[in-house]
C-alpha cells in the first residue's frame, strides 16, 4: 500500500503554520532527545500537582520505568477541578449527540457536578482507592462520568468495549477479579436498541467476583434487576449520600489510573496498565502538539471510549488541555450516509479524529453527501488505528479537508498511551506516512539479528528509549511485560518492541506496514487470532479452529478461519451460519469471520503449533515459503 519516497510532499498552508502551537521540529526534536528528561520536565510543569516529583525518570529497575515518582497529582484535577477553578469553568467540556437525535450538553462546572456525585454513589458501594472497577457500556456521557469518578477517588478503571460480548465481558472481569461493574440497560445502533444488560447478567453468571452492578437508564429496554446486587444510577444518585461535592483523591504519580484488555499474541488479552502522572503528561503534550488545540476548538474523536483511542483522545487529553469534546453514539451511516457531516457541521467541528476504515467506509457512499454540508469548520483531521492507503488519504483531504486541513496521521498502540509518530500541522505530508517520531522518541527498525535495517527496507519497529504514557505493566504479570516487549541491545540500552513492521525513507519518514504477529486489525480493531480461535472452539461441534487475517477493501483486514469439526458432525451452510453467530455472542459483532472453512487438517510445525502463515499464503494463493518445519 505504501509507495515509500515516491510521493509527492503536500505542504501545510500559511495559516496554519503562523497559528501552530509548535512552529518548529527539527531543533525541538534533537533537544528533545538529548535532554529527554528536560524536555517531559518541562512539559509535566504544564499540569497541576499537589506535589512535585522527585526525579523525572527512574530508570533504576529497568525495563520497569518510573516517570515522576514521588510526585503527588491526579489526573482529574488536571482534567476538571483546574478548569473550574478558573475561566473554564462555564466552557463546553462535552456536546453529546444519540442517535436518536437527542442532545446533552455539560459544561466543566456540570461535567464536575456529574463526576462528583458518581464518585459519592462509588464511595457508598464502598468503593476505594485501589479498587478495579469494570465499566461495560454504550457511548454515552455516563461513561466519561463513571472513569472519571473511579481516577478522581483514586480506583482503577477497566473499561470493556460496549460493542464486545459476554465470554469477552466475564473474562476480563475475572482477570481484574472486579466487585463492581457498571453498565447500562443499552444502546443504540442504526435505530436498534442493543440489549447490553442482559449481556452482563451472562457475563456475571460466568464470574463470582461482581458483588455490585450499577445500570444506566439509558433506553426503553425491559431488563432484570437482581435484588442486592443491581442497582440503578438514577436511584443512588437521588441518595442523600449522592451529593454534587467530592474531594479529589491525591494520589501517586505512579498510582494506576486504569487497565485496558488488549489482544495480543497468545492466549488472553492482555491487561495494560497506566498510570496518572506520566499518562497525564504524555496524552496532554501529544494532544495539544500534534492537533494545535486552540481555547476556543470543538474537538471530535470520533472513536469509542471503550478503546485507548478514546481513553486518551476523548477523555484524558482534551479534558486536560480544556477543549470542548463531541460525542455521538450511532453509527456514521444512519439514517443517511451525511450523518458526521450534519454533525460536522452543526457544532462547527474543528478537528476530526478517526481511523481509515471509518473513512473507506464514508467515501464509498460518494461525495453528494459530504458536499451537501459545509465543513468550512474543519482546521485539522487526524487519522489512527491502521496505515491509511493513499486514496483514502487524497479523498479525506480533498473532499472532507478541502485541501487546507493537514491529516494528522497518529501511529501508536494501547501500550504507549500516546501517539509515537506522527506529523505537527507545520510538517510537510506524505499520505500513506505517519510521519517522524513525536518529540523524546527515537524509532528504529533492525531486521532478524538486530542489526539496523536499511533505508526503504521492512524492519520490526523499536522504540529505543522510555516515555512518560507507557504502560508500566501488564496487569499482575511484571515478568511478561518486560519479556514482551522489551529487549536489551548489545549497547546496554533496553528498547521497545512494538510488534509492527515499517520501513523508513531517505527523508526519514516512516511507513509502517503492519503486525508482524498474531494480532489482527479488523476495522482498526485490535483482535487475538487465538480469541477468535478460543470461541470457534467453545462450540460443541468445533474440535480445532484456525484464524488468519486476509486483505480486505474496507476493514483492511477480514478474518477467515478453518475448522475442523469433531467425528460424525457433517460440515454444511447452516453451521457456518452458526459457528459466525457463536463467535459473535461470545466475542462481539467485530470477531465475525467473514469466512469459515471446514478442513480435515490444519499445517502444524512438530511442536503442534498451528502455521497460520501457511494458511494465509494459501488463501491468497500465494508461495507458502519454508516448510521445513512443517509435520509430515
Ligand atoms: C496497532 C495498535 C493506538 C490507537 C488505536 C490502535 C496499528 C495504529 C496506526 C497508524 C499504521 C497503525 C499498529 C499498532 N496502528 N495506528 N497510524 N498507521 N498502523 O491501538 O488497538 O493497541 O493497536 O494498530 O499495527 O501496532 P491498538
Amino acid at each position: 500500500m505504501s509507495n515509500s519516497g515516491k510521493s509527492d510532499f503536500f505542504y501545510p498552508k500559511e495559516d496554519v503554520i503562523a497559528q501552530a502551537n509548535v512552529n518548529e521540529y527539527e531543533k525541538m526534536y534533537e533537544y528533545s532527545v538529548n535532554d529527554r528528561e528536560g524536555f517531559w520536565e518541562e512539559q509535566a510543569e504544564t499540569l497541576g500537582w499537589y506535589k512535585k516529583w522527585d526525579n523525572v525518570l527512574d530508570d533504576s529497575d529497568a525495563p520497569h520505568y518510573k516517570w515522576f515518582d514521588g510526585g503527588e497529582i491526579n489526573i482529574v484535577h488536571n482534567a476538571i477541578d483546574r478548569h473550574i477553578a478558573g475561566p473554564n469553568r462555564n466552557k463546553m467540556a462535552i456536546i453529546w449527540e444519540g442517535e436518536n437525535g437527542q442532545v446533552r450538553n455539560y459544561s466543566y462546572n456540570g461535567l464536575n457536578r456529574e463526576v462528583c456525585q458518581f464518585a459519592n454513589v462509588l464511595k457508598s458501594m464502598g468503593v476505594n482507592k485501589g479498587d478495579i472497577v469494570t465499566i461495560y457500556m454504550p457511548q454515552i456521557p455516563e461513561l466519561v462520568f463513571a472513569m472519571l469518578a473511579c481516577a478522581k477517588i483514586g480506583a482503577i478503571h477497566s473499561v470493556v468495549y460496549g460493542g464486545f460480548s459476554t465470554e469477552a465481558l466475564a473474562s476480563r472481569i475475572d482477570d481484574a477479579n472486579s466487585r463492581i461493574l457498571i453498565t447500562a440497560d443499552g444502546g443504540w445502533r442504526r435505530g436498534k436498541q442493543i440489549d447490553l444488560k442482559s449481556i452482563a447478567d451472562d457475563a456475571m453468571q460466568r464470574t463470582p467476583s461482581i458483588e455490585v452492578c450499577i445500570c444506566v437508564k439509558n433506553n426503553q429496554l425491559e431488563v432484570e434487576m437482581e435484588p442486592a446486587r443491581d442497582f440503578w444510577l438514577h436511584d443512588l444518585k437521588s441518595l442523600p449520600i449522592a451529593s454534587s461535592q467530592c474531594e479529589t483523591e491525591h494520589t501517586g504519580a505512579e498510582d494506576p489510573l486504569f487497565i485496558l484488555y488488549t489482544s495480543g499474541t497468545t492466549g488472553k488479552p492482555k491487561g495494560m496498565l497506566h498510570t496518572h502522572g506520566g499518562y497525564a503528561v504524555y496524552t496532554s503534550t501529544t494532544h495539544r502538539m500534534a492537533f494545535d488545540i486552540k481555547p476556543q476548538d470543538r474537538w471530535w474523536c470520533a472513536a469509542d471510549p471503550g478503546w485507548i483511542t478514546g481513553h486518551s483522545y476523548i477523555v484524558y487529553g482534551p479534558l486536560i488541555n480544556g477543549a470542548t469534546i463531541m460525542l455521538y453514539e450511532g453509527a456514521p451511516n444512519y439514517p443517511y450516509p451525511n450523518r458526521w457531516w450534519q454533525i460536522v457541521e452543526k457544532y462547527g467541528i474543528n478537528i476530526l479524529y478517526t481511523s481509515p476504515t471509518a473513512i473507506r467506509g464514508l467515501m464509498r457512499f460518494g461525495d453528494r453527501w459530504p458536499k451537501k454540508h459545509d465543513l468550512s469548520s474543519l482546521r485539522l483531521l487526524g487519522s489512527v488505528g491502521e496505515p491509511i492507503n493513499p486514496e483514502a488519504w487524497r479523498w479525506y483531504h480533498h473532499v472532507i479537508g478541502q485541501d487546507k486541513c493537514p491529516i494528522i496521521d497518529t501511529w501508536w498502540q494501547t501500550e504507549t498511551g500516546g501517539f509515537m509518530i506522527c506529523p505537527l500541522p507545520i510538517t510537510p505530508l506524505k499520505p500513506g506516512s505517519a510521519a517522524k517520531p513525536f518529540f523524546g522518541n527515537e524509532i528504529g527498525l533492525i531486521d532478524e539479528d538486530g542489526n539496523d535495517t536499511p533505508l526503504n527496507e521492512e524492519g520490526k519497529l523499536i522504540i529505543k528509549n522510555p516515555w512518560p504514557g507507557m504502560a508500566r505493566t501488564i496487569f499482575k504479570d511484571k515478568e511478561r511485560y518486560a519479556d514482551l516487549y522489551w529487549f536489551k541491545q548489545d549497547n546496554d540500552q533496553w528498547y521497545y518492541l512494538a510488534g509492527d513492521s515499517a520501513k523508513i525513507d531517505e527523508d526519514g519518514y516512516i511507513w509502517v506496514i503492519g503486525r508482524m504477529d498474531e494480532v489482527l486489525k479488523v476495522s482498526g480493531y485490535r483482535l487475538g487470532t487465538s480469541e477468535v480461535e478460543s470461541a470457534l472452539v467453545s462450540h460443541p461441534k468445533v474440535s480445532e479452529a484456525a484464524a488468519v487475517g486476509l486483505p480486505h477493501e474496507l476493514k483492511g483486514n477480514a478474518i477467515h478461519t478453518f475448522v475442523i469439526l469433531k467425528e460424525g458432525i457433517v460440515p454444511n451452510q447452516a453451521l457456518e451460519i452458526e459457528l459466525k453467530a457463536h463467535v459473535g455472542g461470545e466475542m462481539g459483532k467485530i470477531a465475525v469471520p467473514e469466512l469459515v472453512e471446514f478442513v480435515t487438517v490444519l499445517p502444524k510445525t512438530r511442536s503442534g503449533k498451528i502455521m497460520r502463515r501457511v494458511l494465509k499464503a494459501r488463501a491468497l494463493g500465494q508461495d507458502e515459503g519454508d516448510l521445513s518445519t512443517l509435520e509430515e
